[in-house]
């Protein structure tokens, strides 16, 4: 029995020392299956002897306690607010007003890190285990939402967390933490789609789902959502804790508390704004949604004789990232035809700014989402942008309705060639089964002529729809047939236009084959894996006759884009387009694969490029395999750098979070170079 219980205790301090690793130090060393193993271990035991079983214990964190309603919690001390600061000049007034309260001579560090949007919550500790959590509520009382605090892995069920080989720290007997919970915006994304899929209601934002995931009563369901934690505050204590905000943080992290890596510290105000605004741009490169960062005098102590005014300390402020969400009204409703016939609605809106970008048109997802969504034309409505995301509606304003809205109906004929539309078995999306459809024509030749595939210069949207109306092209083949007489006659070209588009026309057909596979617009297939397949194949004839087979033992190809191709490929139509284009005279032979120096400079190391560079991807991507480099799509384990231009979106936390090297252009240049 004693040996019994001896491993009872070690197997759940291994179990917590592993989930601090992981949630923590983000740095795991042992695969989840092992974790999943002591886990297990730990579990049998338990269930063996219930007596032993103590609320502090790991597998304690899967819920299981409903309760009635919530009880109030009091506060060891005020759960404060900031005030906010919009630009780098309000916050110099800010120091500028409590400068003139801090003694002279006395040094003043600031400490600056993100302001995440979530939901506050206070969690006490008694001699080292977690004895309750609260929200914030008013400020002075909030509610114990303990039973939910506990399954966030975030959450240390007991500190410092031990093993044998961590150093040794003792905590204070009575600590009292204040960090915020949320949920990372990959897996918020995931949860909504998932939702979607299952038909149910998705969540308007990471921070209204956290919130009501943390206000449920039944804390099983808690258990499920994946709500994750930083901390930033000691609110009480009875011992001796770091004195200034900096050293506070590392302190928490030491014992046990998930903290920001994101945190600086500088001896200058100027050099904290520069910093704080620098995140402006980077915001999305955090894993969560920030709505701002926060700069913090460093010293504690002066801080608290800063004192507070209403809510907010006076030491420690919050410079507030532009919205990301605006109000406007909806005009009217557009509709897009994919290039399989999929009908995707979006809205036309009254120009509205939003994070500083004017916004007329925003997605509607589509004809589920809107009546789900009660989502009417002369609505206002809500629309959001976050990142690379394109803007979406969330909802109506309801108590802003006049009468006058009219309810969105799915549309019974294509708005482009009056087909009836259907709707498959199991599927939400509505199409038009027409396959010659001009608004499905159009998109084949918007994306056929665009930059990254056979980029004919001077044929925008606009030209395309008029050659279609104009009945001179069927399909893309058509585009190489079209003649200087036939364009003449359109409404607004002249000698030179018409010459003009023309040249284009005629250069694109010596592009090589890889972008006339990404013209194809097969699904799935990007322009890396299209070099891959031209490299592989050849010509495009070799191409079109591949198995999924032959197709997936090719490097970057996996059996979805496989499958993907070989649907294409087989069928009659796309047989014929190819043929057609082919006789046009298009390039389909791949240059000889110019093989790569073997010795170059960058050779055996893999990269993926991301964001806006000052030329465009392919080209960084031609001079990178010009150096023996390689470039692939995805980030992982594999990747030895990331090239991150302006606004580089998830590559670059994925990137961070394995830790692989971040290049910036310049950086890129002179490894090129060196
Ligand atoms: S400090 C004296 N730091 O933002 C402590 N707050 O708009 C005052 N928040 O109520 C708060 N990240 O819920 C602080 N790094 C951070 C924060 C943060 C998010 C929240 C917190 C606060 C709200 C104020």
């Amino acid at each position: 029995m004693p040996d019994l219980k001896t491993r009872l205790a070690e197997l759940r301090e291994q179990v917590n020392f592993h989930n601090y690793r992981y949630h923590v130090l983000d740095d795991p060393i042992i695969s989840d299956v092992e974790y999943d193993r002591l886990l297990n271990e730990l579990k049998r035991i338990e269930a063996e002897h219930p007596e032993w079983v103590t609320p502090d214990s790991p597998t304690q964190r899967v819920g299981g306690q409903v309760s009635e309603r919530f009880a109030k919690v009091p506060h060891p001390a005020p759960i404060l607010s900031l005030a906010n600061a919009f630009s780098g000049d309000e916050v110099r007034e800010w120091y500028a007003r409590i400068s003139k309260l801090i003694p002279e001579g006395r040094p003043v560090q600031f400490t600056v890190e993100p302001k995440i949007d979530g939901l506050s919550v206070v969690l006490h500790y008694r001699a080292g285990v977690f004895v309750q959590g609260a929200t914030r509520g008013d400020g002075t009382i909030g509610e114990d939402i303990t039973p939910n605090l506990r399954t966030v892995r975030g959450v240390p069920l007991k500190i410092p967390v031990e093993s044998k080989t961590a150093r040794k720290v003792t905590v204070p007997a009575s600590l009292v933490v204040r960090g915020e919970a949320f949920i990372e915006t990959q897996a918020f994304e995931a949860m909504n789609a998932q939702i979607e899929k299952e038909g149910g209601k998705t969540f308007a934002n990471p921070r209204n789902a956290a919130a009501g995931f943390l206000r449920q009563l039944d804390s099983r369901v808690t258990a499920k959502r994946p709500i994750s934690l930083l901390c930033y505050q000691i609110v009480a204590t009875d011992g001796d804790t770091p004195r200034s905000q900096f050293g506070l943080l590392d302190y928490l992290k030491t014992i046990g508390f998930p903290v920001t890596d994101a945190v600086r510290r500088f001896d200058s105000l100027e050099k904290a704004i520069a910093y704080a605004e620098s995140w402006r741009a980077k915001r999305d490169t955090l894993a969560f949604e920030a709505d701002g960062v926060v700069i913090k005098i460093d010293d504690l102590d002066l801080q608290r004789d800063l004192g507070i005014v209403g809510k907010d300390p006076r030491g420690a402020i919050a410079l507030k990232f532009p919205a990301r969400e605006a109000t406007t009204t909806l005009l009217n409703l557009g509709i897009n035809i994919g290039r399989t016939g999929i009908m995707a609605p979006y809205a036309i809106l009254e120009p509205v700014n939003v994070g500083g970008v004017t916004i007329e048109r925003a997605t509607l997802h589509n004809f589920d989402d809107i009546a789900r969504k009660d989502i009417r034309i002369r609505d206002r409505v809500i629309v959001k942008r976050s990142g690379d995301v394109i803007p979406y509606i969330s909802g109506p304003v309801v108590a802003a309705r006049t009468g006058k809205e009219q309810v969105i109906a799915p549309p019974k004929k294509c708005p482009f060639c009056d087909t009836p539309t259907i709707r498959r078995e199991g599927e939400v999306a509505i199409y038009c089964p027409n396959r010659d459809c001009p608004g499905r024509l159009d998109r084949a030749v918007q994306f056929f002529v665009s930059r990254g595939a056979m980029d004919i210069d001077g044929l925008g949207d606009k030209i395309a729809s008029q050659l279609i109306e104009a009945g001179l092209i069927e399909d893309v083949a058509d585009l190489y047939s079209i003649t200087r007489d036939q364009l003449l006659e359109l409404e607004g070209f002249a000698d030179k236009k018409a010459d003009k588009l023309l040249a284009s026309i005629a250069a694109s057909k010596s592009r090589p084959l890889a972008r006339l596979i990404v013209a194809l617009g097969i699904p799935h297939v990007g322009d890396v894996a299209a070099e891959a397949l031209a490299a592989h194949f050849g010509s495009i004839d070799r191409f079109m006759r591949a198995s999924e087979d032959e197709l997936t033992q090719i490097e970057g190809i996996g059996p979805t884009i496989a499958a993907s191709i070989v649907d294409w490929t087989r069928r009659r139509e796309h047989i014929a387009l190819v043929a057609r284009l082919k006789k046009a005279g298009i390039n389909t032979i791949a240059e000889k694969a110019r093989s790569s120096p073997a010795g170059g400079r960058l050779a055996g190391k893999t990269f993926v490029i991301t964001g806006a560079l000052s030329k465009p991807r392919d080209e960084i991507a031609a001079l990178i395999k010009a150096a023996g480099g390689k470039v692939t799509d995805n980030v992982s384990q594999k990747t030895d750098y990331v090239v991150a231009g302006e606004a580089p979106g998830s590559k670059l936390s994925k990137a961070q979070q394995l830790g692989v090297k971040v290049l910036d252009e310049a950086a890129l240049n002179r490894l090129l170079k060196s």
